[in-house]
């Protein structure tokens, strides 16, 4: 079969790799019918995820068909529609149990596993661990290119944005990055019934996209960027700030916007530390939280896209095969620049 193979910082090729195969009872092949680019791949390939070695193969998010099944899987069938989320789980350790795989103890120490610690879904094939527990199966009211961003950014967006800040009816929200993950929270901040929604972004284009999925105010980052959002809150600030793009600046945007009693939602992963002005912060009854999405709330989100009330497949803008892997990456890489969020790669 041919995958997406990571030899390197900046190397990558699509080639010939030796066939997905169960290696464990519990395990199913999936043939990959949809997978997509996150930008965590693009850190791994400047070299940032150490974990990531020569010969990994890529990606984390796939739509698919069962092609195998192991011994031990009774869930699955050959011929399942599925879902592959970002997020591996084996359903029964101390924090499967508390419903945080993201941190699964059997499958690794970490619940993301694909194109990280094991092969990822960027092939024509994927070996799936723990597939009963795992895998979700897609209604057929639910297409590929819908069910593709249930994989990763989507719940993100939802788990460590909307649900993490306690979002409730009524509440004013600030997005700060409308960048896929950024989009994901607008998208789903809606369920929860807050009335106002601005997005906070340095791209036109991007803030653009926040109206359509359901901002109602934006801010062009600027120097002003505080004051602007405050202004749309009465000088209040906001009830949830929600940080979704990984920068101590950001951060510190976020943390600038909301109002005593609120809540700052971080979502971007972080690379270097954030210094955080305790000294005015501690009297505000805030509270801060983060983490690594569970992927817990696919099944809720499945059947939003599934009455139309999420339309998921707006996040696609860019479609390639396969064989323009290279292309794809291209795209994505240079999102604001091709007016891009996220793309669609399929067998062609
Ligand atoms: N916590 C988790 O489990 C988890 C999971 C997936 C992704 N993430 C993280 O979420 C973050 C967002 O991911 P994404 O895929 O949407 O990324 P993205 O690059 O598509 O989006 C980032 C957005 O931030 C905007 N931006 C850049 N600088 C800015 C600034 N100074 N002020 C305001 N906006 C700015 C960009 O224009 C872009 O629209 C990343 O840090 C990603 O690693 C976290
Ligand atoms: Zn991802
Ligand atoms: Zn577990």
């Amino acid at each position: 079969m041919k995958a997406l193979v990571y030899h390197g910082p900046g190397r990558k090729v699509w080639e010939d790799v030796p066939d997905a195969a169960i290696q464990e009872p519990g395990d199913v092949v999936v043939r990959v019918d949809t997978t997509t680019i996150c930008g965590t791949d693009l850190h791994i390939l400047q070299g940032d995820v150490a974990a990531v070695t020569d010969g990994r193969i890529l990606g984390h998010e796939a739509v698919g068909t069962v092609t195998e099944v192991g011994e031990a899987v009774s869930g699955f069938s050959v011929g399942d529609r599925v879902l592959v989320p970002a997020i591996t789980k084996c359903g029964r350790c101390m924090y499967c149990q508390r419903g945080m795989p993201s941190h699964c103890q059997t499958v690794g120490g970490i619940g993301w596993i694909f194109g990280h610690l094991i092969d990822g879904t960027q092939a024509e094939f994927v070996r799936v661990p723990f597939a009963d527990t795992s895998l979700y199966a897609v209604p057929d009211s639910v297409t590929n290119e819908q069910a593709i961003f249930l994989a990763d950014s989507l719940p993100t967006g939802y788990e460590v944005g909307v649900l993490a800040g306690g979002v409730r009816p009524g509440d004013t929200v600030a997005v700060v990055g409308a960048g896929a993950v950024g989009l994901s929270a607008i998208l789903t901040t809606g369920l929860w019934g807050a009335s106002k929604v601005i997005a906070v972004d340095t791209n036109k284009f991007r803030l653009e996209k926040a109206m359509e999925f359901g901002a109602t105010d934006t801010v062009e980052v600027g120097p002003g960027t505080v004051a602007d959002v405050i202004a749309l809150t009465d000088g209040l600030g906001v009830d949830v700030s929600i940080e979704a793009v990984g920068y101590p600046e950001t951060l510190l945007t976020a943390a600038s916007l909301v109002r005593p009693g609120g809540t700052i939602a971080n979502i971007g992963v972080h690379g270097t530390p954030v210094e955080l002005p305790m000294q005015d912060m501690w009297i505000q009854n805030v509270t801060l939280t983060m983490g690594l999405v569970d992927t817990v709330s696919i099944p809720t989100l499945l059947k939003m896209v599934a009455s139309g009330r999420i339309p998921a497949e707006k996040m696609g803008t860019h479609s390639f095969t396969f064989g323009q892997m290279e292309g794809a990456y291209d795209v994505f890489k240079n999102a604001a620049a091709n007016s891009a969020l996220k793309v669609v790669i399929t067998p062609g």
